[in-house]
């Protein structure tokens, strides 16, 4: 295996640790794996996106596209990563911002070409100036030389023969990522999509290739060192759970919770969270995506905290739900301890050669049958367990926290998934729902007495796991997850 681990003063838990990383001999490997796919004839470009307006002239901290990040590990602005298998000499070009003493000024320093060899195992790497005179020269053929960009004068004339040629016959295949992740008519284009625009336009002969299956078939296949990385990702978040948990004890505010997650985060040497944190008190906890945080925290109530790292571009997701007086009630138990059963059977039910619809199948059965135990419905049937559980009991994790993924492919050892039921009780919404109108009225007398019961109580309880050859490993039980191991952590 390319596992590297390199010791660095790394600090978690109060002891050393060793941070992993992932070695560029791995994202090279990566790229054999793409060149192969596309051929002689391919060309890959990707682009890494363009910083966005938060407001007025203020800028969102860079975040790079998740697939140039999986083929480089460069995570800078104004990167673009060209392959052209057929040419070896530009078999794979990294195009980056060159050092520039006057921005450095601003914006700190920017990576020197020879460091963005070192971290992404490309040895061509060249100025971001002439990224789209490069991918035009390949196309029409004239050497890749411009009058106007002192810059590129450096480079002797050249043109790729290899490519050329197929450009001629009619052959070569532009790859690219063109498709839009979530498909948005509204959204504005990616650079990508921006990129395909222009050169069907410009050249109706060339031929296009998604990349996007090619890449999300890889990803979702962790290597040995992507596990460490979101372990890594995933014992930070641990460590916030925990801090989180202490805190609540004697907060008063949602928001207080929050700022120990952050703190966390930053103090065990991560930039940032991978989505935004959930710290919900009370009746928010059934809020499935609960982000206000500023609530008053409930002291009979129970609190959500759904939380993930983000280390190395890796997103951890893990859920604890806790009474915030540190003792369950007798009903809050009950509810967490379904919860927590079906989570269990989903675990159980991943394994190689499986699909994460046995999981599905494993957590809706569990939860079934527990809320009809609980009175809360009258029969487990889905339309009425969909009034306390509305989402899918899980995903892939990787370099994005809903990884890509092809929901029809077989369950392989190192996939990474989050498995999260939950039991979500919102007295008013069952009363309103259509389900519960068509139910007669001894089932709901029955189902309004269990609602008065439970009614505010939201718990979802969200592990990270890794498929083995045999089954599924946790990777999160570095913080309580049953009822009674809550309440231990929480008492000491
Ligand atoms: N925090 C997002 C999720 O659990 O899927
Ligand atoms: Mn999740
Ligand atoms: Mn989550």
């Amino acid at each position: 295996m390319l596992l590297l681990v390199f010791l660095s003063a790394g600090y978690l838990f109060g002891q050393t640790v060793t941070k992993p990383a992932i070695d560029p001999s791995e994202y090279a490997a990566r790229r054999v794996r793409v060149a192969k796919e596309i051929g002689p004839n391919g060309m890959l470009v990707l682009f890494s996106p363009k910083l966005q307006i938060r407001s007025g002239d203020q800028e969102w901290p860079f975040r790079q596209s998740n697939d140039l990040l999986y083929l480089t590990g460069i995570d800078e602005e104004e990167t673009t990563l060209v392959m052209v298998p057929g040419d070896p000499e530009f078999a794979e070009v990294l195009f980056v911002r060159d050092r520039n003493p006057q921005q450095e000024v601003w914006t700190g320093r920017i990576p020197s070409h020879e460091e963005i060899t070192k971290v992404s195992g490309i040895q061509r790497v060249e100025s971001s100036r002439v990224a789209r005179n490069f991918i035009n020269t390949a196309i029409t053929g004239w050497p890749w030389v411009t009058n106007f960009d002192a810059l590129t004068e450096r480079l002797p004339p050249r043109s790729l023969p290899h490519f050329y040629d197929a450009i001629v016959k009619g052959s070569a295949e532009i790859w690219t990522v063109d498709e839009a992740r979530i498909p948005d008519p509204t959204a504005p284009a990616t650079q990508e999509q921006l990129f395909v625009r222009d050169l069907r336009e410009r050249h109706p002969s060339l031929l296009f290739r998604e990349a996007q299956p090619m890449l999300v078939h890889m990803r979702e296949v962790k290597s040995a060192a992507e596990i460490a990385v979101i372990q890594h990702a995933i014992d930070i978040t641990e460590a916030a759970q925990k801090a989180a948990m202490k805190r609540v004890l004697t907060a008063t505010s949602e928001n207080q919770v929050d700022a120990v997650i952050d703190f966390t985060y930053k103090d065990l040497g991560t930039c940032c969270w991978a989505f935004p944190s959930i710290a919900a008190s009370g009746k928010n906890t059934t809020t499935l995506h609960y982000m206000t945080n500023n609530g008053p925290v409930d002291r009979q109530g129970l609190f959500l905290t759904d939380l993930g790292a983000e280390y190395l571009g890796y997103s951890a997701d893990v859920t604890r739900t806790y009474p915030a007086s540190g003792k369950f009630s007798a009903d809050q138990r009950a509810i967490h301890d379904a919860v927590f059963a079906a989570q269990e059977a989903a675990i159980a039910a991943l394994k190689p050669g499986g699909h994460f619809r046995d999981a599905d199948h494993a957590a809706i059965a569990v939860i079934g049958r527990e809320l009809a135990r609980l009175g809360l419905i009258s029969n487990a049937e889905p339309r009425q367990i969909f009034m306390y559980f509305r989402h899918v009991p899980g995903h892939h994790i990787g370099l994005e926290t809903h990884d890509v993924a092809d929901r029809d492919r077989k369950i392989e050892p190192n996939m990474v998934f989050a498995v999260e039921p939950g039991i979500y009780v919102r007295k008013n919404d069952v009363l309103a729902s259509p389900v519960y109108a068509k139910l007669s009225k001894e089932e709901q007398a029955s189902i309004a007495k269990a609602l008065d019961r439970y009614d505010g109580i939201g718990v979802r309880i969200e592990d990270n796991v890794v498929i083995t050859e045999t089954g599924a490993r946790l990777l999160s039980s570095g913080s309580p997850r049953k009822s009674d191991d809550i309440e231990r952590f929480m008492a000491r």
